[in-house]
């Protein structure tokens, strides 16, 4: 066993953390030397660390916590389906109550005629599965040639081998020998970077279009198979796409008949302002991929939604085979969807759109009040319970700072010190995305706390501004 580093205390957590866990997402060689911040219980929008410092939790966790951290109903929901019937599974053609509530619960739900609906247990899983579901539809439908799929370069769809492939950051392909062939990326609909100078929305949103519209002759029509698009980037910097976008991406897909699948995992129920990313955003999908706040996270389950064409697809092609040969021994699973069902409701009752639509409106302010003219601030974005606050190194030229100074890193650890557990994705972007439930007092607390970190940054970065030889300075001259 490797000992623990000296600010570690010898069989702490922390200490049998670095012994024993391979954590994701992390450095893992540094980490044998920092540890890790142990969690050790939550309540509200809150959690606090095994010294007892509270934290307010800027993304819900992975922007999943949708109710906070100490929901009763949703323990009381999990505790009575674990005393009914702790398991049953859905393979061959065996049901059970709970999934089948769940299921009818998101058709109803769904943003436009959705006709199935497949479990699985997380967004990854979900995506991997749509993934099989539209190369499973094109042979039904004997198109055996048409499978590539498009994600978008900094889409996020998971780590799959599949759902990797489609995701388009270059963490999650560097050194993992993925994306498999036949999974192309399209560019990025991000306005403040992607933008030609005087170029409006509504232009750009027809140049990705038209963009597309390239890559799927380049492949040739007859092999691309579906797009998939998250209604709001989120890992990849919380991206909203520009005015038109959708209408025009949709456009190219109808015209080469290539399916459109949404990746709601994070946008799904209400984070945007409306029950689902693809009604903020005007998108029409063949099939929606949900999960995180499906059950606020309280315990793991995904789903897929497909509408009628798809189904009839994997139906006939199925009957063919003899068997729907895919799924999981826990698709549906009874306790999560229990949970499931509890989360859904529990929305309803709190009229949590309403609520998002009120507190939702204040983040979004709060953030442009308090940051967007920050020297350090290039872009302040979001809408509805998600934002970013993407910091730059040149405001005027809207340029990020050089990676390896790891300012976003920085800024997290401030946040940490502030009191509030915050995300920073690839860019310096500062991602907020807090449980659903938070209101206006506790929106300000985390500002409050997140403005004092960023005040600190940036008199650190000043301090060493100052301390750096510039080139040209007498300094320099003497020194050559
Ligand atoms: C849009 C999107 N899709 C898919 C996933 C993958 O979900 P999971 O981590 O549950 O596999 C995520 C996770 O953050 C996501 O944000």
């Amino acid at each position: 066993m490797t000992p623990p580093p000296s600010s570690v205390r010898a069989n702490s957590a922390a200490a049998r953390d670095i012994a024993n866990v391979l954590h994701p997402y992390t450095d893992l060689e540094k980490h044998q030397e920092v540890g890790p911040v142990v969690i050790s219980r939550g309540k509200g929008v809150r959690v606090w660390d095994d010294a007892g410092k509270d934290y307010i939790e800027s993304v819900a966790g992975l922007w999943c916590a949708s109710l906070g951290f100490d929901n009763e109903r949703l323990a009381q929901a999990a505790l009575a389906q674990m005393r009914k019937l702790p398991f049953y599974h859905a393979f061959t053609a065996k049901s059970h109550e709970p999934m089948i509530d769940l299921a009818e619960m998101l058709i109803a739900r769904a943003p436009l005629p959705m006709s199935k609906v497949f479990f699985a247990n997380s967004g990854s899983e979900a995506n991997d599965s749509a993934i099989k579901m539209v190369w499973y539809f094109n042979n039904a439908l004997g198109r055996p040639k048409k499978k590539k799929l498009i994600g978008r370069i900094k889409g996020y769809h998971g780590i799959t081998i599949g759902s990797a492939s489609l995701t388009g950051l270059a963490a999650n392909h560097r050194s993992f020998d993925v994306p498999l062939p036949g999974f192309v990326h399209t560019i990025t609909p991000h306005h403040y970077h992607g933008a030609l100078p005087g170029e409006s929305e509504e232009d750009f949103a027809t140049r990705c279009a038209d963009e597309l519209e390239k890559l799927i002759l380049a492949e040739d029509p007859d092999t691309v198979a579906a797009m998939w698009a998250e209604p709001i980037m989120g890992a990849g910097g919380v991206i909203i796409p520009p005015r038109t976008y959708y209408e025009k991406i949709q456009a190219v897909l109808k015209k080469y008949d290539v399916l459109f699948v949404a990746d709601e995992v994070i946008c799904g129920f209400w984070r945007t302002g409306t029950y689902w990313g693809s009604q903020s955003l005007n998108m029409q999908p063949d099939m929606i991929v949900c999960a995180k706040a499906l059950s606020s996270s309280y315990l793991p389950i995904s789903a897929v939604m497909v509408n009628d064409r798809v189904f009839q697809g994997l139906a006939k092609e199925s009957h063919a085979i003899g068997t729907f040969g895919h799924g999981f021994t826990y698709s549906g699973h009874p306790v999560p969807a229990a949970v499931a069902i509890e989360t859904l409701k529990i929305y309803d009752e709190l009229d949590i759109g309403n609520h998002v639509a009120d507190v939702g409106a204040h983040l979004q302010a709060e953030l442009r009040a308090r940051f967007a003219e920050h020297p350090l601030v290039g872009e302040v974005r979001g809408m509805g319970m998600i934002g970013a606050v993407e910091l730059v190194a040149d405001k005027a030229k809207h340029a990020n700072f050089d990676p390896s100074a790891k300012i976003g890193a920085r800024l997290t650890a401030l946040c940490e010190a502030n009191g509030v557990i915050a995300r920073s994705l690839s860019g310096d972007v500062l991602a907020f995305s807090p449980p659903l439930i938070i209101t206006r007092p506790e929106v300000d607390e985390m500002l409050d706390r997140v403005g004092a970190a960023l005040g600190e940054l940036t008199t650190q970065l000043q301090r060493e501004a100052l301390a750096k030889p510039v080139a040209g300075t007498p300094h320099e001259t003497r020194a050559e």
